[in-house]
This record gives structure tokens, sequence and C-alpha cells, in this order.
């Protein structure tokens, strides 16, 4: 499990980071690329000073958005670094992400931009598996990973030698991660791969919750709009496709799953607005359902602030007499911060650790 940017732990690696960055040392040499995923809080990049010879690569939305409005470059695209030359690069950064595949096709895709001399700098904690990164990483740059520890933080250091050293590199497994993959769960066909929450699996909270959906909506005789808000690659869609509702609409602020759900809603031809975004924040129109398995569920203290967004959102984007259906850890206090925005909460379900809950 990849340790928390909030608490102690965090600490170390984000003072460790954000020093990284902000080193200009080898802006002669090339560029600085920083590979950013989802675990940095969008509001520690603000201590990254902005210069010519940085440049960011993230998957989310949000992200991409604090480091433009800060003045940083940054591509945001799901770690598709095919926009930049190769040898091009002096200095790659990357905090290791939780998924191994991205891990390596960062690693395998940063052995090719960096110029020769260039250096890729991985940061994270002991159990992110770093040190086995690095081994892993030496095959491919034959190089010994300098380990070096900050605190609980470290940085493995990999380092490209002359090109011509290694004429048939040895690649890790990536599980060719960029590749969109067909997947069958019971009777449901999507499209999906790595990088997209719970990939290639149906999350038993959303089976719920759109169980419950069916039965609230059931007898219904015009549906309206729905939104599914956070949609992966779009299981919930997926799933009530045969309800009549009248639009559909879907958005998640990870730029795979975007391209995982627009591609399974065509394949099934669908008919639905997929959008990249936070929260939904720059939707303009109203919608009288909204469907949503949060991002919050592993502990409620941390992830407060994205609850309250979330709930904020929903509000915003409900019509008068429509109804948002929430699924959510048991144990998660939602019905707290959901009182501060809606008038009717009820508990649709408790089963399995879960809830569905629905406001109006
Ligand atoms: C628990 S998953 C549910 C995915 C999908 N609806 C399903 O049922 O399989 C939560 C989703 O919310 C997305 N998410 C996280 N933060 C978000 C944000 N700020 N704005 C929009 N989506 C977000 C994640 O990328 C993820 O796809």
């Amino acid at each position: 499990m990849t340790s928390t940017t909030t608490g102690h732990q965090g600490h170390h690696l984000e003072h460790l980071l954000i020093a990284m960055l902000n080193d200009a040392s080898t802006d002669a040499q090339g560029a600085t690329l920083w590979i950013v995923d989802e675990n940095l809080a969008p509001a520690q990049l603000q201590a990254i000073h902005p210069r010519a010879n940085l440049l960011a690569i993230t998957n989310r939305f949000e992200v991409g958005e604090a480091l433009r409005a800060a003045g940083q470059q940054v591509l945001v695209n799901d770690f598709d670094f095919a926009a930049l030359p190769v040898t091009s690069v002096a200095r790659i950064v990357y905090r290791v992400s939780k998924e191994r595949a991205l891990v390596h096709h960062c690693i395998n895709e940063g052995y090719k931009l960096l110029a020769p001399g260039g250096s890729l700098n991985l940061l994270g904690h002991k159990d992110d598996g770093i040190k086995t990164h690095g081994k892993n990483g030496e095959q491919l740059f034959r190089s010994k990973a300098q380990l070096q520890k900050h605190g609980i933080a470290y940085c493995t250091t990999l380092r490209k030698f002359s090109q011509l050293a290694n004429a048939n590199p040895e690649w890790l497994d990536s599980k060719d991660y960029p590749r969109l993959r067909p997947c069958q769960v019971g009777a449901l066909e999507f499209i999906s791969k790595p990088g997209v929450f719970g990939w290639n699996k149906i999350d038993h909270g959303s089976e719920l919750l759109a169980r419950e959906a069916r039965q609230v909506l059931h007898g219904r005789a015009a549906l309206g709009s729905v939104l599914d808000l956070g949609c992966g690659y779009g299981y919930l869609l997926l799933v009530t496709a045969d309800l009549p509702f009248a639009k559909r609409s879907a958005t998640d602020n990870n730029a795979v799953a975007v391209l995982a759900a627009t591609t399974s809603f065509a394949k099934q031809q669908l008919s639905v607005g997929v959008t990249l975004d936070d929260c939904g924040e720059h939707l303009q129109e109203r919608f009288d359902v909204i469907l949503c398995n949060p991002p919050f569920h592993q502990g409620f203290s941390t992830s407060n602030a994205l609850a309250e967004k979330f709930l904020t959102e929903i509000r915003r984007l409900l019509s008068d007499k429509g109804i948002a259906l929430l699924v959510v850890n048991q144990f998660i206090p939602v019905e707290k911060v959901a009182a501060e925005h809606f008038q009717n909460i009820s508990t649709l379900c408790l089963q399995d650790g879960f809830k569905v809950v629905q406001l109006s």
C-alpha cells in the first residue's frame, strides 16, 4: 500500500520530491520530466516553482489544472509520452505509482526519453516496492541503482549511460500498459485497462448501487437524464443500459478512465457524453439522476475535503426533483456531510460492509 501524502509519513517524501523538482542544476543539460499521478494533493503542487526546463505529465485532470494555473507546462493523458522526443530529457523525477504495470511502463518510456548521461529518480517509501523497482530497472539501464534514504523516504537513481552500450534493451514487463482490453465479467462486456479503478472487475459496492437504482427507478415512466460521477470504465451506465434514460453523461478525473468508458460505451452503442473533469465541476446542465461510487472509501478523515467537494457538486448538478444515489463503505458517515446540502437523506441498503444512500 502506498502511504498517504497527508500524514507524517508523507511529509519526508513530499519535501524530498519538492526539493528535487526545484533543483535546476541539470537544466543546462536538458529538461526535467516530472511524472505525476494521483499520489500528490493539488495544494502541495504549489510549492513547485515552474520553469522552462521543467515539464510535467499526469493522468489526473485536477493535477493538470493546478499545474497549469501555476504556470507549469503539463501534458494530461494516460502517460502517453509519444509527444516528447526520445533522448531529449536530462532527468526524470517520479514518485512511483501504486500499479506495478504503470511503474514499469514509466521506467521503460523514461529510459527511451533520457539523453545519455541522464538519470531517472524513483521516489517512494519502503512499502511502495521502491527497492524492487530500482533492482528491476538495473536490467534495463545496465547500471547499478543508487539507493538513498531521506528519513523514511527513499530515492533510487538509475543512470543511463551511452545508448550504444544497450542495443537490445531488456524492457520491464509493463503488461503492455497502454493497450485497451476487452473484458467480460458474467454477462457484462466492457473495454478497460490497468490504471482504471478495479479495471477488470465489478466493484461489489457498484453492483449494490445499480441494484438499488433499479428498484428506486422501477415503474417511473420517464427517467430524464443520468450522470455517473466518477465513472471508471463505465460500469454503472453499462449495467443500467436497459433503463429508459433520456440522456446519459459520465465523468471522471482520470484520463485513462475517460478513455476506457468512452470506448466501452461506443462498443455497446450506448450514447453517453463523457468528460474529463474534477467532480464534474465544469458541467453546466443539471441531472435527474446522479449515480456515484465516490473515491473516499479508505479513511474518511483524510478525504473529508474530497467528500465535501463531491457532495457540493452533486447538490449543484442535481435537478430540483432529482435524486442522487451513492454507495460508500458502511463506516463512512457520509450522511453528516450530506446533511449540509440535502434535506432528504435515506439509507436504502446496508449490506456486505456497504451502504447505499439516497439524497434529494
Ligand atoms: C470507486 S471508483 C468507481 C468507478 C465506477 N463508477 C465503478 O462503479 O466501477 C471511483 C472513481 O472516481 C474517480 N475519481 C476520483 N476522484 C475524482 C474526482 N475528483 N473527480 C471525478 N472523478 C474522480 C476515480 O478515478 C474512479 O474512477
